[in-house]
C-alpha cells in the first residue's frame, strides 16, 4: 500500500474481555494471540511495510506474577509456532523495549527467531515487550550526551534525523496510523517520539474481538482523512 506503510496497535482490553464471560484474565490473553496471529498475516497480504504491536510494557512487569508469567510463556509459544510460518510469509521479526529483562528462555528464543527471519523483507513485525516510550527516549538522551562527551557527535548536530537514529526503532519509518483497542483514550507510554504525526483511531472493540473486519474498518478509516503535517490542504494537494 502506498499511502499507510505502518500501523502500530496497542492491543487493550484482554482482561475485560475475560471476565465479560466470567473467566480469568489469562483466557483473554490467550484468544488475544489468536488475533495477533491473524492480524499479521492479514497486514502481510495487505501489503504494509510495518506492523507494530505493544505486547508488554515496562509497567505490565508490576501485575500478579502469574499473570506475568502466563504472558512470558504465551510470547515464547508464539514465537515457537509461528517463527517458520513468519519466515515463509517474508515476515521479518524486530523487538524493542528493554529486551534483557525478559526471562533467559524468552530472550533465547528472541534471539533465535530474529536470527531465523533476518532475511526476510516483506514486512517487519515490530514487538515492543518491556517497553517504555520515556525509558527509550532517556536511553536515547543517555547515548547522545556520551557521544557528546566523547566527541562522537557535537550538539549542534542533534536534530530530528540523529535523534530518530537513537531510539529503539532506528531505521524505522514512524507509525502513520495507531490503533488502540478497548475504548481509553491514552497513548501509555507507546512510541512518545515516533507518533507525532500519526493518526489515532480508538475502538471500543476489546482486543480478543478485533478481527481482519475491525481492522479494515480502521484502515479505512485513515484513508478518509486528509494529514497535513501542520500545512494546509492546499499545500498538501499540490504536493501531489
Ligand atoms: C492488554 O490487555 C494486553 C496485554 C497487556 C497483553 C497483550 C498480549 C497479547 C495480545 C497476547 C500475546 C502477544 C503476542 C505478541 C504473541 P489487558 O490485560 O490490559 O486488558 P484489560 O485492560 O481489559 O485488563
Amino acid at each position: 500500500m502506498e499511502n499507510i506503510r505502518h500501523i502500530a496497535i496497542i492491543m487493550d482490553g484482554n482482561g475485560r474481555w475475560a471476565k465479560k464471560q466470567n473467566k480469568p484474565r489469562i483466557y483473554g490473553h490467550k484468544e488475544g494471540m489468536s488475533r495477533v496471529k491473524e492480524i499479521v498475516q492479514y497486514s502481510r497480504n495487505l501489503g504494509l511495510d510495518v506492523l507494530s504491536l505493544f505486547a508488554f510494557s515496562s509497567e505490565n512487569w508490576f501485575r500478579p506474577k502469574s499473570e506475568v508469567s502466563f504472558l512470558m510463556a504465551l510470547l515464547e509459544q508464539y514465537l515457537k509456532s509461528e517463527v517458520a510460518e513468519l519466515k515463509e510469509n517474508g515476515v521479518k521479526l524486530n523487538f524493542i523495549g528493554n529486551i534483557k529483562k525478559l526471562p533467559p528462555n524468552v530472550c533465547k528464543i528472541i534471539e533465535q527467531s530474529l536470527r531465523t527471519t533476518e532475511d526476510c523483507s516483506d514486512m517487519l513485525l515490530n514487538i515492543a515487550l518491556s517497553y517504555g516510550g520515556r525509558e527509550e527516549l532517556l536511553s536515547a538522551v543517555k547515548s547522545i550526551a556520551y557521544d557528546c562527551t566523547t566527541g562522537k557527535i557535537s550538539p549542534e548536530d542533534i536534530n530530528d534525523t540523529l535523534f530518530s537514529n537513537y531510539l529503539y526503532t532506528k531505521s524505522i519509518p514512524d507509525p502513520d496510523l495507531l490503533i488502540r483497542t478497548s475504548g481509553e483514550m491514552r497513548i501509555s507510554n507507546f512510541m512518545l517520539w515516533q507518533i507525532a504525526y500519526t493518526e489515532l483511531y480508538i475502538t471500543d472493540t476489546l482486543w480478543p474481538d478485533f478481527n481482519s473486519s475491525e481492522f479494515a474498518k480502521a484502515i479505512d478509516n485513515y484513508n478518509s482523512r486528509e494529514r497535513r503535517f501542520g500545512k494546509i490542504s492546499e499545500q498538501i494537494n499540490g504536493e501531489q
